[in-house]
């Protein structure tokens, strides 16, 4: 590849699409999938096996509390039947969270039940992300257990997701700012990561969950979280609550990072707060490296299509700036 290509891992499936109040059916999902699989992208994260139950006690993005969150977990209760049914693009990498054991059991036994089903055909998905945080606060609200106890069990979902053939990549959440906390020290950032790496993860993805990070912050953090530990095995992921995100993502590549999530018009945010934004908008991403050295898999004016195709589908406002602009020449 060339050095400024960049890898765009797009969340938004998982990551948007988890945030969803209103339940999405799953065609939607599908159809979702397979768009940003034709309109180029190289990673697109499909769902994720976590407990539909679980009721974190405030959100992550914004702080609502916990009466309002019942049933936020729920959304991402059908990608069993995704990953049965998904038509997988050759080269294309459908990476799907997992938190524990129980989770990678339960995507064990679809692939196994698929294979039967539909044997000789490419398995839907080769690869798993399994998720920490940098702070106790933040680990114990969103997988009810210490950074420590969350790299055990990753430890075990990775000793035998490996020998199965998925590979690995890992998430650190709250590297800037813990809604519990407060400012993260960059050490713990590069403590944790460093471990996932350890561990077996290939990659990394630093989560800046709340989307508090600047580019002064964010750079901050990387300098030390880069000391030491392989640049090419590092990925931002900014979520965009103050407006920083593309300024971030833009920092982080200057810096030499060459992996960046993001998901298709900016879906993502909390299901109890109308306003509140997600993850960078993947055409936002594309926009900003237009006539830049960097680039990047599929184009801008077919994530434009996507995005304003799914924004219309769930009766939401199309959260990237970029595309907005586009659609109203
Ligand atoms: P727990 O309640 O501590 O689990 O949850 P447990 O092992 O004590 O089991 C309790 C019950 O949950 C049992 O059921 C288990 O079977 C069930 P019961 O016997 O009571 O009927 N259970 C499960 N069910 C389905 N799938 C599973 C599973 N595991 C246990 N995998 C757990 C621990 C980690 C599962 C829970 O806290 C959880 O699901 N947390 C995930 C929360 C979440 O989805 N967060 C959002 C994703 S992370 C993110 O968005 C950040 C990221 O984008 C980066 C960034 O921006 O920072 C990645
Ligand atoms: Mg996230």
């Amino acid at each position: 590849k060339h050095p400024n290509y960049v890898n765009i891992v797009e969340v938004g499936p998982r990551d948007g699409l988890q945030n969803e109040k209103s339940v999405i059916p799953a065609e939607v999902k599908m159809m979702l999938i397979d768009r940003l699989g034709q309109a180029g992208m190289k990673s697109i994260e499909a769902g994720s096996f976590v407990n539909p139950k679980w009721v974190p006690q405030v959100c992550s993005h914004c702080s609502h509390k916990a009466q309002q969150l019942s049933g936020h977990n729920a959304q991402m209760a059908d990608t069993a039947e995704i990953i049965q049914k998904l038509q997988p693009l050759p080269g294309v990498h459908y990476p799907v969270l997992i938190p524990n054991l129980k989770g990678l059991q339960t995507l064990l036994g679809v692939l196994r039940e698929r294979e039967s089903k539909q044997p000789n055909t490419p398995p839907p998905t080769d690869e798993i992300a399994v998720f920490t945080a940098a702070t106790d606060a933040f680990c114990q609200n969103n997988t009810n257990c210490t950074v420590k106890e969350s790299l055990e069990r990753i430890e075990k979902v990775v000793n035998v997701a490996r020998p199965v053939g998925l590979r690995v990549r890992g998430y650190v959440s709250v590297v800037i700012t813990c809604p519990y906390s407060g400012k993260v020290k960059p050490e713990e950032v590069k403590a944790v990561t460093k471990e996932l790496l350890d561990i077996g993860c290939y990659e990394v993805s630093l989560g800046d969950t709340t989307g508090t990070g600047t580019p002064t912050t964010v750079r901050t953090m990387l300098e030390t979280v880069m000391a030491g530990l392989p640049t090419n095995r590092l990925a931002g992921h900014f979520h965009d609550t103050f407006g920083t995100a593309v300024a971030n993502v833009m920092t982080a590549l200057d810096m030499g990072i060459r992996t960046i999530d993001s998901s298709v018009s900016g879906l993502g945010g909390c299901p109890y707060s109308p306003g509140a934004t997600g993850n960078v908008a993947t055409e936002d991403v594309m926009y900003a490296l237009q006539d830049s050295k960097y680039n990047y898999p599929g184009n801008l004016d077919d994530m434009v299509d996507v995005g304003a195709w799914i924004s219309e589908k769930l009766g939401r406002r199309n959260a990237s700036r970029a595309a907005t602009a586009i659609l109203a020449r």
